[in-house]
């Protein structure tokens, strides 16, 4: 547990060095991405459409997010994992969002909660925080009230707006929270938000001059095909490569060119001839 980043590392990153987010939400992958060295994983409600396949993250509840962050948390040894915090637990029930993040420190071992921007955000992110429990929060885009925002469309775009937005995250530096995601934000709104506050800025579709990234890894890494938004870059492409595989397999077993010698146990001819 030496080298476990902690919130107070996160923080003290701010115009020193940029920070690395990912999400993950099983055991392999989260395995591979603390490895990579990166600083935060979130354990994010995209598990909704990029991992169960469902149209909305409005979709996922409790159960899900903490059978998913656990499996998250048991391979992790030093990256920060965040869990996010789903409609249900803090916009739908404002009264149990305590409750719900106790969950996620308590049982599935998480390092904190990140929670979208709603209209009751600033209260639900200080009793959270006045809980002990760390709040990264979200602004601009946010997938949980995007009917709400005009859809899933770059926010903060005329000045009216965009003071919105430098205001919420102004709001929730006050309330303690130690890093703010600012989705789908034109670049030079991100970097005024970035100069403003003291905390750490993440971006995703918010340009360069936030003070870390984060992105989908299904996305980065080919294996969500239903949609790719503008502001992901792919490292890889992995969909196809898996169907090529899988393709193999299938042959192979057709042919009867697998399992080989190599795959198959063998039993002694002796031990066998006394079965006649
Ligand atoms: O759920 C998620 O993956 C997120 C990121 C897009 C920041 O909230």
């Amino acid at each position: 547990m030496e080298n476990k980043i902690t919130v107070r590392d996160i923080l003290s990153a701010k115009n020193k060095r940029k920070l690395t987010m990912l999400t993950a939400y099983d055991f392999p992958i989260a395995s591979m991405v603390d490895k990579a060295g990166i600083d935060m994983i979130l354990v994010g409600d995209s598990l909704a459409n990029v991992v169960l396949g469902l149209e909305s993250t409005t979709q996922v509840g409790m159960a899900e997010m903490l059978h998913h962050a656990k499996a998250v948390t048991r391979a992790v040894k030093n990256a920060l994992v965040i869990g996010d915090m789903p409609y249900e637990s803090y916009q739908v029930n404002p009264q149990e969002c305590v409750k719900n993040a106790k969950r996620f420190i308590e049982e599935a071992k998480c390092d904190a909660v990140k929670l979208e921007w709603f209209e009751q955000c600033l209260e639900v992110t200080e009793k959270i925080i006045q809980a002990g429990i760390p709040v990264m929060g979200h602004i601009g885009l946010t997938p949980q009230t995007a009917e709400k925002i005009g859809g899933f469309k770059v926010q903060g775009k005329d000045a009216q707006a965009a003071q919105r937005l430098i205001d919420q995250a102004i709001a929730l530096e006050k309330k303690g929270c130690f890093a703010i995601v600012l989705e789908c934000v034109p670049d030079k709104i991100a970097e005024m938000i970035t100069k403003k506050i003291k905390i750490p800025t993440i971006g995703i579709g918010a340009g360069v001059f936030c003070d870390g990234q984060v992105l989908v890894i299904n996305d980065m890494l080919g294996l969500f095909e239903r949609y790719r938004p503008k502001f992901v870059k792919q490292y890889i492409n992995l969909a196809p490569l898996i169907q090529k595989a899988l393709e193999e397999y299938k042959n192979e077993v057709i042919s009867a060119q697998f399992p080989a010698t190599e795959h198959s146990f063998t039993i002694k001819p002796e031990e066998l001839d006394k079965l006649g």
